[in-house]
Formats: C-alpha cells, sequence, structure tokens
C-alpha cells in the first residue's frame, strides 16, 4: 500500500506513523517475532519530534507562551531538535543547554536548526546549579515572556505517545503485540505507550531496558535508590527518578551495559540496514533476550528505534572512540 499519498502543509504532519519492521537477522533463530517501531524515521530523526508540537501547543494553550516568545529546555539533544522543529514553524526563539556528555553532532544540529545552546558540564549531581536542567530553568526564569518546556515533568510528554505512538503500535500490530520494550530517558515513551496498551490487552508486558550506572532498574526492583555512575548512551536512564514516568506500568526492568548496546546498534546498521543511535541498541538488546526466553511464534514484541546513528558517527561508529574507551 502507497505510503503518504496525501500533501502535507508543514512538517509537522510528517511527525508520527513511523513504520514498524521485522528485525528478522540480529532476531534470527529466536521463534518469537521481534519488531522495531522507526522513530527515527521522523522529520527530526528521533522519537523526540512527537512531543515538541505537544509542549509547544500545550504551553499556548495554557497561556504560558506568546508569540514572540523563547522555549528554553535541558535536552540530551533529540528534545530540542523535536522543540526547534516546532518552534521554526511557529516562529518562537530557543535556547537549549545540553551535557557535554552528548556528541558534538548533536549540538551541531541545534546550531543548524537556529537554537542557541549552552553546553554544561556532566559531572554534576542534579541539583547543582550547573546541571543542564537546573541552568535551563533559571534561564526560563530569568527572560520575559520564555517557557520551560520540562519535559521531565511535562504531561504533555507521556500524553503524546499514550494519544499517538501507543494506538499506532496497536494498530500496526493489529492489536496482536504481546510485549513491549522500551527505555526510559524522560519516562515519556513507556508511560504513555504502557498505559495505552494495557488499557486495550492488561496481559501485555511492558519491558523497560535501562543502562548499567542508570538508577532506574535499581529503584523500581528494589525501592532503594542506588548511586548513579557514569554510562556513554546517550539519552535514556537517570540518576533521579523523573515525573513523567510512571513506573507503575513498568512490569519489568533489565540492565544493559555500554558494550552490549553499542555491539547491538551496530549490528542492527550491518545487518538489518537499519541505522540508529546507541539507545536502540540496548533496547534491542533486551527485546531479542525476551523473545529468546518467551520462545512463541503467536507472541509479539515491539521495541523502540529511538533514533538515528547520523548522531553518532564520532562515537558508536567510531572505532577509535571505542577502543580508547574500552567498548570494542
Ligand atoms: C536517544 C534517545 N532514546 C530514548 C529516549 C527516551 O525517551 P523518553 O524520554 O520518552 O523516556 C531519548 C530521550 O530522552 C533519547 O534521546
Amino acid at each position: 500500500m502507497p505510503q503518504h499519498r496525501q500533501l502535507y502543509e508543514s512538517v509537522l504532519e510528517m511527525i508520527g506513523w513511523t513504520p514498524m519492521v521485522r528485525l528478522g537477522r540480529v532476531g534470527a533463530g529466536i521463534p518469537t517475532p521481534v519488531y522495531g517501531k522507526a522513530e527515527f524515521m521522523n522529520p527530526g530523526g528521533s522519537i523526540k519530534d512527537r512531543i515538541g508540537p505537544a509542549i509547544i501547543e500545550a504551553a499556548e494553550r495554557e497561556g504560558r507562551l506568546r508569540p514572540g516568545g523563547t522555549i528554553v529546555e535541558g535536552t540530551s539533544g533529540n528534545t530540542g531538535i523535536g522543540l526547534a522543529i516546532a518552534a521554526a514553524e511557529k516562529g518562537y526563539r530557543c535556547i537549549f543547554t545540553i551535557s557535554d556528555k552528548m556528541s558534538q553532532e548533536k549540538v551541531r544540529l541545534l546550531r543548524a536548526f537556529g537554537a542557541e545552546v549552552i553546553v554544561t558540564p556532566a559531572a554534576v549531581p542534579p541539583d547543582h546549579p550547573d546541571h543542564y536542567v537546573s541552568t535551563a530553568k533559571r534561564i526560563a526564569g530569568e527572560l520575559p515572556n520564555a517557557v520551560f518546556a520540562d519535559q521531565f515533568y511535562n504531561a504533555a510528554n507521556p500524553e503524546v505517545h499514550y494519544r499517538t505512538t501507543g494506538p499506532e503500535i496497536w494498530e500496526q500490530t493489529q492489536g496482536r503485540v504481546t510485549h513491549f520494550v522500551a527505555s526510559a530517558g524522560t519516562g515519556g515513551t513507556i508511560s504513555g505507550v504502557g498505559r495505552f496498551l494495557k488499557e486495550k490487552n492488561p496481559g501485555i508486558r511492558i519491558i523497560g531496558a535501562d543502562p548499567v550506572g542508570s538508577v532506574l532498574c535499581h529503584y523500581a526492583e528494589t525501592g532503594e535508590m542506588p548511586e548513579a555512575a557514569p554510562y556513554k548512551v546517550e539519552g535514556i536512564g537517570q540518576d533521579k527518578i523523573p515525573g513523567a514516568l510512571d513506573l507503575g506500568v513498568v512490569d519489568e526492568w533489565r540492565s544493559v551495559d555500554d558494550r552490549s548496546a553499542f555491539d547491538m546498534a551496530r549490528r542492527l546498521t550491518r545487518e538489518e540496514g537499519l541505522f540508529v543511535g546507541g539507545s536502540t541498541g540496548l533496547i534491542v538488546h533486551v527485546a531479542l533476550e525476551i523473545a529468546r526466553e518467551v520462545a512463541d511464534p503467536e507472541a509479539l514484541v515491539v521495541c523502540i528505534l529511538c533514533d538515528t546513528g547520523e548522531r553518532y558517527l564520532s562515537k558508536v561508529y567510531n572505532e577509535e572512540w571505542l577502543r580508547a574507551n574500552e567498548l570494542l
């Protein structure tokens, strides 16, 4: 069936309805089919395109953002791009803070979209004034007609996944989905999609894939807050529990190390032709683990392919960087 048969009036109409594809080669020999939802095919190259317009339109509806206003956000890159796309269309100024852990590609991309970018140190705790989120909040408070997008606590974030990503997965699998695997950065994706799928069929298992070093898996399973430790995968995992994350919808968490995540991202590119980032590798690693354990051809595992590998050419796809970080 031909796709995109209609004419669109704006880039914003091109967000969502991303294709779903069988991961047949990395999943070879596993009886359970695994499908990836190709969120890297959104116009800004990631799942975060969905929340950009949703957050801006909510702020407009609530009267917090008026013409000529400024959008300020702390981002690992992708949310900034999603916000910048919607801001371009609507004529808002953007100021983004990003930690120096994130790839140079992301900083350059944000600037290419016309945003002002402030790079902050990664090695500070979440309550530190130089932390990327504290810095964004402070700037938004100091500027007139500026809003802090606040993806970590903004209800518009999980809500847009409840309204779009979840229903798309349900329709594309014709209700046959039995397991859903995603990571949590803000928790918006897993909470919104998880809530929608559970309402459709409470038997669907929602599985969180977390980087080793993030606190989410350990906290969800034990109720104790561990010390966070650094890791290289970008955009997912946390050093605290974000408000957009509904731990109640996640049935199970699994931790994955950087090396396994990056190995799988490179395999997806070489073996499936799906050029994806490190967080996708981490999620697919868990999705295949689940599929292997379930071993049921009637089950259907769905996972999120979060963003494009082009954002990580200097890292996940750079042997020198991998070797220097002992990740090969
Ligand atoms: C690359 C990447 N993957 C996954 C996610 C996680 O999505 P969410 O914030 O909805 O939990 C993000 C966002 O933080 C991201 O940038």
